[in-house]
């Protein structure tokens, strides 16, 4: 069994990153955890250069990926909340899976099972819910969803207790005075990390039954 964990976190070692890594320590087996952050991955330019051989043509770090999303037996993917949305970073990832689509009637990643981890400080499940209505596009199987509060950067940037914008004067209104308790941290919530570890451990069972099942009819 070999399962890849990816994180579409800019930040390393942060909720995301950690989250993905707590579904991976669940599993056994062989795992790899490759963090995006760092990467560059562009866009998808629609040129359509992948129809004919399920390959992009874009010169970047997605080269590297592409093998291991193939013949990885499963994935763990998680992305960070970014004004509601997914990471720029985590949506370049998946546009650029439009590769998968075309041969083989676009069965290239059907059935690979996914286990999706999902983090943001105010609305930490939609990027969940954004990864899992991509997965349909490719007949890929979504395994569930974890989801954590991470901490948003204006906890950190100096400018917290007094920007009016920001998500701390948003959490705790005027006069908040940021303490480290009040910083959201993935170790005050051992409930989402045990859930990790329960969809670690599902994601393995789907796996040994497809494997009992044998290989699915064309
Ligand atoms: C540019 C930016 C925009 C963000 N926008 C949101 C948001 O709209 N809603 C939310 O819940 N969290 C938002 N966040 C907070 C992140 O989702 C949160 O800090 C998450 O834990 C980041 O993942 P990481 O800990 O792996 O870096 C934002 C963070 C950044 C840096």
């Amino acid at each position: 069994m070999n399962i890849l964990g990816i994180s579409g976190s800019p930040r390393r070692h942060q909720t995301t990153d950690r989250l993905v890594q707590e579904v991976l320590s669940a599993v056994e087996g062989e795992t790899e955890f490759i963090s995006l952050a760092g990467r560059k991955i562009s866009p998808c330019t629609a040129c359509m250069a992948c129809v004919k051989d399920n390959t992009c043509k874009i010169r970047d770090d997605m080269a590297e990926l592409r093998p291991k999303i193939m013949e990885a037996d499963g994935l763990v993917f998680g992305a960070p909340n970014f004004f509601s949305n997914l990471n720029g970073l985590s949506h370049c990832f998946l546009e650029r899976f439009c590769q998968f689509r075309h041969l083989a009637d676009g069965k290239l990643l059907a059935g690979k099972p996914v286990a999706i981890v999902s983090t943001g400080t105010l609305q930490p499940e939609i990027p969940g819910e954004i990864i899992a209505r991509t997965l349909p596009y490719y007949q890929m199987e979504h395994v569930g969803t974890v989801s954590a509060q991470g901490a948003a950067a204006c906890f950190t940037c100096g400018f917290g207790e007094t920007c009016t914008i920001g998500a701390v004067r948003g959490m705790y209104g005027k006069g908040v005075q940021i303490t480290p308790d009040l910083i959201p941290n993935l170790d005050q919530q051992p409930e989402a990390c045990q859930e990790a570890r329960l969809l670690g451990k599902k994601l393995a069972e789907r796996l040994r039954q497809k494997r009992a099942a044998g290989p699915s009819p064309a």
